[in-house]
């Protein structure tokens, strides 16, 4: 289990008063505490008594046992095993400063050829790893273009000469010269693989999630236990997120822009946004006469 989450509890209440959007004054009222004590648990510096927390989650439609669990550093994503199938997924932590970000390699078996997806504020371990592996970038598919997941689009652009593609919606990033600009539900081509691109908008206006096979690629849209930040739109990031994402057979990975890898399956059934949500599928009876 991966109990290194993106999200802590004060990350996750204040993400979830966005959808109101309440004043931390407007939840303090509603669970009868002070502005104060919602200000220390959204700075991660106080983690109030279950009873307290219930309250919270109530208040703010998150499930309660899910935001607990998240809470108390009991629940994390399980080890996610590599989809087997003609490609490879070279996942690399690429720092803006002090910030990990992920980025990652989709590499085609047979041709070599591979997609960079997100390229890092800082993109020179993306650079390391493409000549360790020999392998040869012919697209950069970008999430979205936030500095940390498209800042290092034009040192990638000159050492590899490939077009970048993304949803026209997103500002351009600078650096960038050859755009491919996406249409949902796009096949993408490299080398012998076929990536497709979902709109997932909300965190940007622009929002990508990449998908090949039963792996996905979800930028900043969702996150083990948590969400994006939805700075363009609450309820479409919502939508985005349970209406394309988590719709996916259960044991579909899910590779986040930060934070550890998990499964449809895991966030259906764990993640306090969406637990109760969605429905779930239960294991198949035994078959009894
Ligand atoms: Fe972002």
């Amino acid at each position: 289990m991966n109990l290194e989450l993106e999200d802590e509890l004060g990350d996750i209440v204040q993400k979830a008063r966005g959808r109101k959007p309440w004043s931390p004054a407007d939840l303090a009222r509603a669970v009868g505490m002070s502005a104060a004590e919602i200000g220390r648990i959204e700075s991660c510096a106080w983690i109030p008594d279950a009873g307290a927390l219930l309250k919270i989650a109530a208040a703010l439609d998150l499930h309660g046992p899910s935001l607990l669990a998240i809470a108390q550093k009991a629940w994390g994503p399980g080890e996610v095993t590599p989809e087997p199938g003609p490609f490879e997924i070279v996942c690399l932590d690429v720092f803006m400063g002090l910030y990990p970000v992920k980025c990652y390699l989709l590499v085609c078996r047979q041709t070599g050829e591979s997609s960079i997806i997100d390229t890092g504020g800082n993109p020179e371990a993306i650079i390391r790893k493409v000549r360790e592996l020999n392998v040869k970038p012919t697209r950069i598919l970008l999430t979205h273009s936030h500095p940390d997941h498209a800042g290092g689009l034009g040192k990638l652009i000159l050492q590899f000469g490939c077009p970048t593609f993304m949803d026209k919606k997103e500002p351009r990033p600078s650096g960038g010269r050859e755009f491919h600009f996406l249409q949902d539900e796009e096949w993408i081509e490299v080398g012998r693989l076929k990536i497709q691109a979902l709109f997932t908008p909300g965190h940007t206006p622009g929002g990508v999630s990449f998908k090949i096979g039963k792996s996905v690629f979800s930028g900043d849209a969702i996150f083990a236990g948590s969400m994006g930040r939805a700075n363009a739109s609450w309820s479409g990031l919502f939508q985005s997120i349970t209406r394309r994402l988590l719709t996916l057979p259960e044991d579909t990975r899910l590779y986040p822009g930060h934070g550890p890898a998990t499964t449809v399956g895991e966030e259906k059934r764990h993640n306090p946004f969406f637990c109760g949500k969605i429905p779930v599928r239960e294991p198949a009876s035994a078959g009894l006469l």
